[in-house]
């Protein structure tokens, strides 16, 4: 398997074709931004981080039945993954009250959701990513009726099965933002799986442990990250 060209470049990661039209690269970059990249900034080792804790969490999910890009890790920054035609959609999952649902809600941050959500958001950058219904997705052609039936079947397994992985490392899965793709016709769930994209609450204290960090100006990000890789890595089921 050989890099090629530079396909696309994203705000945290590259991604580069291979001499497999069915593969790609994946590189993770320590770039970070925040309210649609009005904040820029660099979180040393980042992509590293987000490498290794993404790697453990799409071999995690797909040993429990959900069909992931991943293919293997490649060295510290970078990952094969199978080529996806990305769905537009951010699925977001959430389990406890923060971030824009308190806005919306006019809620406190914190609070916990009877059952868990559900949200969609429409990928576009230029837009900031504005929420939208299951009508829209269908009326726009981004995913059939059907595709977001399983896409939401499959969030809502995703999310079950990391509330539980995280409680075992005394981390409270706040919410979570996923991507989806299809591949030779099937459904993956694609992107990556990490503090960039998920909220992550130490268990006992609250403290955060993920991108609000960054997006706050609460300090200790890059510990907080390393902390992340630390506990997941300490599970010891990689
Ligand atoms: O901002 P909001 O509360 O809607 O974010 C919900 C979750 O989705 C958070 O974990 C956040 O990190 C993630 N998210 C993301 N990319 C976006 C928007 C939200 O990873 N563009």
């Amino acid at each position: 398997m050989e890099k090629r060209e530079k396909l696309y470049e994203g705000k945290a990661k590259i991604i580069y074709a291979t001499d497999d039209p069915n593969l790609i690269i994946q590189y993770f970059k320590d770039d970070a931004t925040a309210f649609n990249a009005e904040k820029k900034g660099t979180i040393i080792n980042k992509g590293i981080m987000n490498n290794r804790t993404s790697e453990i969490i799409f071999n995690f999910l797909e040993n429990h039945g959900v069909p992931t890009h991943f293919v293997k890790k490649l060295n510290d920054r970078e990952m094969l993954c199978k080529k996806v035609e990305i769905i537009p959609v951010e699925v977001i999952t959430r389990n406890i009250v923060a971030g824009s649902l308190a806005k919306r809600l006019g809620s406190e941050e914190g609070v916990p959701l009877a059952k868990p959500v559900v949200e969609h958001c429409y990928k576009s950058d230029e837009l900031g990513d504005p929420f939208i219904n299951i009508y829209h997705i269908d009326a726009m052609g981004w995913a059939t009726r059907e595709q977001i039936a399983i896409i939401d079947e499959l969030a809502l397994k995703i999310n079950a099965l990391l509330v539980d992985y995280y409680r075992d490392i005394n981390i409270k899965l706040v919410d979570m933002k996923l991507e989806f793709g299809l591949h030779k016709g099937e459904i993956l769930l694609a992107d990556e799986m990490c503090p960039d994209t998920s909220r992550l609450w130490d268990a006992t204290t609250n403290e955060k442990m993920d991108k609000d960090r960054f997006r706050r100006d609460l300090g200790k990000i890059e510990e907080s990250y390393a902390e992340v890789v630390r506990r997941i890595e300490s599970r010891g089921d990689q």
